[in-house]
């Protein structure tokens, strides 16, 4: 099942756990700030608590849970060794999270020096992790699609950070102007590059590995994601040379690939293998029905020349596509590793002939139980829903839809901390021998 998999590179436990348990933390948060701000947060695309939101959730659950994944699949999709792994996820960490968390705060209590700490530590978290990462990936011989398109999100990544980080001097000094023509920019390189591409790359492995599907494409590996990467830079270049033409087409061009990539994602689901029942499948399935309508509905909106609604578009891609795919990849991840970490322990055990500490692993379907993963998804999915009715009325749904986005996350904080404590547990087992 695990074949391809670099699992003896696998760093230990804590460093990709860090991550994947703190993201939630933070879509409880922003879920939270929703029901407390009300549905007046939604008025206009620009009010100071639904920036907040919208970044504990970019930045707080999207980069948070991405960082963590990288630095877990990295070393074990494409054999690289991460340099010093407990004391450089230690540091990425902690800086992308007070970060994250500063500037969210600084939105919500408008303190202009909370502006200034968190640039400061998403400058020091994503440069670090952007040079650590592309170094690594610069020199690995692997010459799979997933090792370009990671370089491509991670240069995605910087191009966002970057734009974030000029836009937020103007929040933090009143002299400075705001540059709002580049906010589209960079909610683009941020949701297309950033995440788009790196939910591809890690989609090209994992999903014929982990569902025994068919291979995507080779033609489809090799160029959607340039395809991207090219449409964001003509949709940049439009900033120095705006030609009206141009944006429609890279519209385009950027509606048309990530249909192709969530139809074809949605048919290798479909014609799969193994045809067991899998929570993930339902995250995967919803994710690429997030894509394609998002898709569809920037494709109709390039051919008409309309206005695009943009809380749903927000809703569709942030909530319906991105989230989506971390917490379903989450339910595959932290398990797996859990069951990693304590096998290979039982295997030193058995090396050393004291087979008789071995202690029992448990399947990995039985690490998060189904049930519990299964509940959480269907709040995830009715938040996903009603969400989508708040974009269009808010004054009806934004409580019920509030509601059950603080349940959904509460009940993912739930799920994969009570893994975490699983593996304690059993880490105890051990010790006491
Ligand atoms: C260094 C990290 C970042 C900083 C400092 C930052 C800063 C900002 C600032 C200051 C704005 C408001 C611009 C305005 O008022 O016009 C903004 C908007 C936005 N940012 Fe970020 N950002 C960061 C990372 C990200 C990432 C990684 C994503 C997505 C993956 C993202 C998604 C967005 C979105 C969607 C908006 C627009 C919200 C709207 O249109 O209502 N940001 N960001």
């Amino acid at each position: 099942m695990h074949a391809g998999l670099s699992l003896q590179q696998s760093p230990p436990f804590s460093v990709p756990a860090r991550f994947l348990v703190s993201a939630p933390l933070f879509g409880l948060l922003a879920a939270l700030v929703m029901l407390w701000h009300g549905p007046e947060m939604l008025s206009n695309r620009w009010t100071s608590e639904l920036l907040a939101v919208t970044h504990f959730l970019t930045l707080g659950f999207l980069a948070m849970s991405m960082l963590g994944a990288m630095m877990q699949l990295m070393p074990v999709l494409m054999g690289m060794m991460i340099p010093r792994p407990v004391f450089f996820s230690g540091i990425i960490h902690a800086a992308l999270f007070l970060g994250s968390a500063s500037l969210g705060m600084a939105w919500l209590l408008h303190i202009n020096a909370l502006f200034m700490i968190a640039m400061a530590s998403l400058l020091f978290s994503f440069s670090m992790f952007i040079m650590m990462a592309a170094e690594r990936l610069l020199r690995t011989p692997s010459r799979h699609a997933t090792r370009t398109l990671m370089l491509l999100a991670l240069l995605s990544l910087a191009i966002t950070a970057g734009l974030g980080l000029y836009l937020a001097m103007s929040y933090s000094d009143a002299a400075f102007p705001l540059a709002r023509q580049l906010t589209s920019l960079h909610l683009s390189w941020g949701l297309l590059g950033w995440v788009g591409l790196l939910i591809m790359a890690v989609a090209y492995q994992v999903i014929p590995m982990f569902q025994i599907t068919n291979p995507y494409p080779l033609m489809l590996q090799r160029w959607l994601g340039w395809l991207i990467f090219f449409a964001l830079i003509t949709l940049s270049l439009i900033q120095i040379w705006p030609l009206a033409i141009l944006k429609t087409i890279s519209h385009l061009l950027l509606a048309i690939c990530l249909l192709i990539f969530a139809l074809t994602t949605f048919w290798l689901l479909h014609t799969r293998r193994r045809q067991l029942p899998d929570l993930t499948l339902n995250f995967w399935r919803l994710a690429m029905v997030s894509l394609a309508l998002t898709a569809l509905i920037g494709l109709s909106l390039s051919v008409s020349g309309m206005k695009p609604p943009a809380l749903l578009l927000g809703v569709l891609i942030i909530h319906g596509f991105a989230m989506t795919t971390v917490n379903g990849m989450m339910y595959k991840i932290m398990p797996f590793l859990i069951w990693l970490h304590l096998s290979s322990r039982n295997k030193t055990l058995r090396d050393n002939d004291q087979r008789a500490s071995q202690i029992k692993v448990p399947h990995m379907r039985k690490i998060i139980p189904e049930a519990a993963g299964l509940w959480q998804f269907r709040a995830h999915l009715a938040s996903l829903i009603l969400l989508l009715l708040t974009a269009l009325w808010p004054q009806w749904f934004f409580y019920p839809a509030t509601v059950l986005f603080v349940i959904a996350q509460a009940l993912l904080l739930f799920n994969l901390s009570s893994a975490v404590r699983f593996y304690r547990a059993k880490l105890a087992e051990l010790a006491s021998g």
